[in-house]
């Protein structure tokens, strides 16, 4: 028998949220980011970096954040607010709480235009669109980014799809749905590592991801992986924490972290061994740049048995993984507005998506009409993902480093984290230590500071 105090019912509350949080960290930052950053960033030097990352820092961070938001039970602002009252830390780290709220809107703004390119491949696969060679991957690439109003189109459609789930704040149908399609996006990416195996050159996808060579190690390159070790595990922007603050005490922060850190980074490892395996095969350029994917893959599943079968398949499920992600990337803003403010759900909800849909629209026009309009040599939708990766998720990790480390005090942190012995000792140190020398090391280094 079992009663809602059992420990049967702790479990699968347990793993609800472990499937809300993969939800969250797995999405277009290990499927099409973490391929096109490692090919263009030095390859086996950025995947080693990132590696070393999600281990010693995003792993103990990810931990971090959902102790705040556990303990804070609230959106990010209110969380930070509450945590820091609690153990009588200064009011300013509500900062904190706030960097993250706003550049989680301002990566959906890209990441919605992104995952509208893949609304538009999955129906461009389901009305037999095929491409023969290397060119004709990339000029059907090309096409779709001069074309603003195509983009602008399934750009509005996503984000209407995410801000629709977040204004009936209905997370629990996503919950379920997210059993099925998870372990299928998963199951899709082995077929796909297979299928680079037997039609790619998977010796020279292992070799460029994994054989280690030094001299492509720059501190540009270094600021990349720690940024992208951060996007990928959604650190620093809020989404954690306000998820966190769903958790019950009784859910242990350690091993939970530790499921959604292998399962982020199992899935970037597979998508970049298929997708450089067929790349290389295709004789295609691993440093294509945001458009790697869509060219690598369409011209593999055309030369595929069943190819379009399977190709509708595997955009059916980034696109999932892609709107899991974008929920959470607008629920904290929401929650700070219907929580703070009182307004109610359904119009903070869709008041946010109009912002975000604004700078959408300029994000879609950046690859085109306004191209030329750059800062930095960046275009619109490269400053805004420079931005949020590479100085705001680095420093707001650091502050929460810092403040889970220094400010909270040693004695709520041990009452909230229930983990005990040298476990605990070695993860408060990198939290102390370890975490902000090198995030600060690193974001000096690629500014140029330390030579
Ligand atoms: N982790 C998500 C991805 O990999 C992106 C994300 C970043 C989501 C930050 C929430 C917060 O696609």
């Amino acid at each position: 028998m079992s009663s809602p105090a059992s420990p049967r019912s702790t479990w699968s509350n347990r793993w609800a949220f472990i499937l809300v949080t993969i939800g969250s960290a797995v999405g277009l930052g290990n499927i099409w980011k973490f391929p096109y950053m490692a090919g263009s960033q030095g390859g086996s030097a950025f995947v080693a970096v990132y590696l070393i990352c999600v281990v010693l820092i995003g792993l103990p961070l990810l931990m971090a954040e959902i102790l705040i938001g556990r303990r804070g039970k609230g959106n990010p602002v209110s969380a930070m607010l509450n945590v820091a009252e609690e153990t009588r830390s200064s009011p300013w780290w509500g900062i904190v709480g706030w960097v993250g709220v706003v550049g989680a809107l301002l990566i959906l703004s890209f990441y919605s235009v992104v995952a509208g390119w893949i609304v538009d491949y999955l129906i461009k696969s389901i009305s037999g669109f095929r491409v023969e060679t290397a060119e004709g991957a990339s000029a059907a690439f090309k096409a779709l980014l001069a074309n603003p109003l195509e983009m602008a189109l399934w750009h509005t459609v996503f984000l209407a799809m995410t801000v629709g789930v977040v204004a009936r704040g209905v997370i629990s149908g996503i919950e379920k749905a997210n059993k099925v399609m998870m372990p299928g996006l998963f199951l899709i990416l082995v077929l796909l590592t297979l299928w680079g195996g037997i039609a790619g050159d998977m010796g020279a996808a292992w070799d460029f991801m994994f054989a280690f060579k030094a001299h492509d190690l720059t501190p540009g390159v270094m600021l990349a992986a720690v940024g992208h070790a951060f996007f990928s595990l959604s650190l620093g922007m809020g989404a954690i924490m306000a998820y966190g603050s769903y958790l019950d005490r009784d859910s242990s922060i350690a091993s939970t972290s530790i499921w959604v850190a292998m399962a982020g980074t199992l899935v970037g490892l597979l998508a970049g061994l298929a997708i450089f395996s067929l790349t290389f095969a295709q004789g295609l350029e691993p440093a294509a740049g945001p458009g790697l994917i869509l060219q690598t893959l369409p011209l593999a599943f055309s030369h595929m048995p069943g190819g379009q079968g399977f190709a509708i398949f595997f955009f059916t499920l980034v696109l999932f993984a892609a709107w899991t992600s974008a929920i959470s990337l607008v629920e904290p803003f929401v929650a700070w507005l219907t929580e703070r403010l009182g307004i109610r759900r359904p119009l903070a909800a869709w008041g946010t998506a109009a912002a975000v849909w604004i700078l959408g629209i300029a994000v879609c026009l950046s690859f085109n009409i306004w191209s030329g309009y750059t800062l930095f040599g960046l275009n619109l939708f490269e400053l805004l993902d420079f931005l949020t990766s590479r100085i705001m998720m680095p420093l707001s990790g650091l502050a929460i480093a810092l403040f889970v480390g220094w400010a909270m005090g040693r004695h709520s942190v041990v009452d909230e984290m229930q983990l005990q012995g040298k476990a605990f000792e070695a993860w408060y140190r990198i939290l102390r230590y370890l975490a902000p020398l090198a995030i600060l090391l690193v974001f000096f280094h690629a500014l140029g500071w330390l030579g």
